[in-house]
């Protein structure tokens, strides 16, 4: 059964988000495109451009190689695409790591050219003070802490983390940086439940988990996952809503077999054609 949600007029802001905090549960899907954030807008309260572009629409083996100019070119295109969800823009590798105004640089640019309401980056304690420096300066940060992917090799993959005491340890130390650093929400990826469930209940601002239980205030997916339509991979944490990577591969073979007997384009489809 779907739930009716009220009609929203204006968009979301990240201080709705974070009032959100042990409330309903936040829902937010990761979208690239104007056309996938017009279908979902209604339907979501975040929706976030994630660097998993990278991997799902560029076909990339990870999310290292995303750019700024990707990120500003599909943010861009998801704010012209939805009207009432509050959107963040990831900010990709490289592009804040290496110092606090370096990071303000690239995230005054995303912020300017999409219009989008804040930026997401990963990393808890080592980049508390990164995350204090953007928000002090105006931008809303959405915190990621567990197992961030643009770390991985790191990791030695994308493993789960926080299984060890001395591993919960420090991912609950992460998200307490996070908090305290001034983020607004925070994303916790492929972590254990009972992790994700302290955090949640000892930090002041949302918890949007991805991989990371239902303990979470709110829950993140990537829509190309859900759909059918990546295929590459599917981690445990992902659920099929639909299969439409199939549908697509059946449609295409129903146009191509259509052109190739000659039925596509038929009079309906023809400018000044009689119709029969
Ligand atoms: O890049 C992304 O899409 C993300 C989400 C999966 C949380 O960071």
């Amino acid at each position: 059964m779907s739930t009716v949600l009220p009609t929203r007029h204006t968009r979301l802001s990240v201080r709705d988000i974070e009032a959100r905090k042990g409330g309903d549960p936040i829902v937010c899907i990761t979208s690239y495109s104007a056309p996938m954030a017009k279908l979902m807008d209604e339907h979501v309260d975040v929706l976030l451009v994630g660097d998993t572009m990278g991997m799902v629409l560029y076909g990339l083996e990870n999310t290292l190689a995303v750019s700024v100019d990707m990120m500003v070119n599909h943010g861009a295109a998801v704010v012209r695409g939805s009207q009432t969800s509050c959107i963040v823009v990831d900010m990709p590798f490289g592009s804040y790591q290496g110092s606090p105004e370096a990071a303000f640089d690239a995230a005054a640019h995303i912020m300017a050219e999409t219009g989008c309401a804040g930026v997401k980056l990963e990393g808890g304690c080592v980049m508390a003070e990164t995350i204090e420096f953007l928000v002090t300066r105006g931008i809303p940060v959405m915190g990621h802490v567990g197992m961030t992917p643009q770390s991985a090799n790191v990791f030695g993959g994308f493993k789960t983390q926080g299984k060890s005491d001395d591993g919960a340890r420090a991912v609950l130390e992460d998200a307490k940086a996070v908090e305290g650093a001034g983020a607004f929400s925070m994303v916790i990826e492929q972590t254990i439940e009972p992790v994700a469930q302290r955090i949640t209940e000892e930090v002041s601002i949302p918890t949007i988990g991805i991989g990371a239980s239902p303990a979470c205030d709110g829950q993140i997916i990537v829509a190309e996952d859900i759909l059918g339509i990546f295929q590459d991979f599917t981690p445990k944490f992902v659920k099929r809503y639909a299969e439409l990577g199939a549908n697509i591969s059946d449609a295409v073979q129903a146009y191509a077999d259509d052109v190739r007997a000659r039925r596509f384009p038929s009079a309906d489809h023809i400018y000044g054609a009689k119709k029969s």
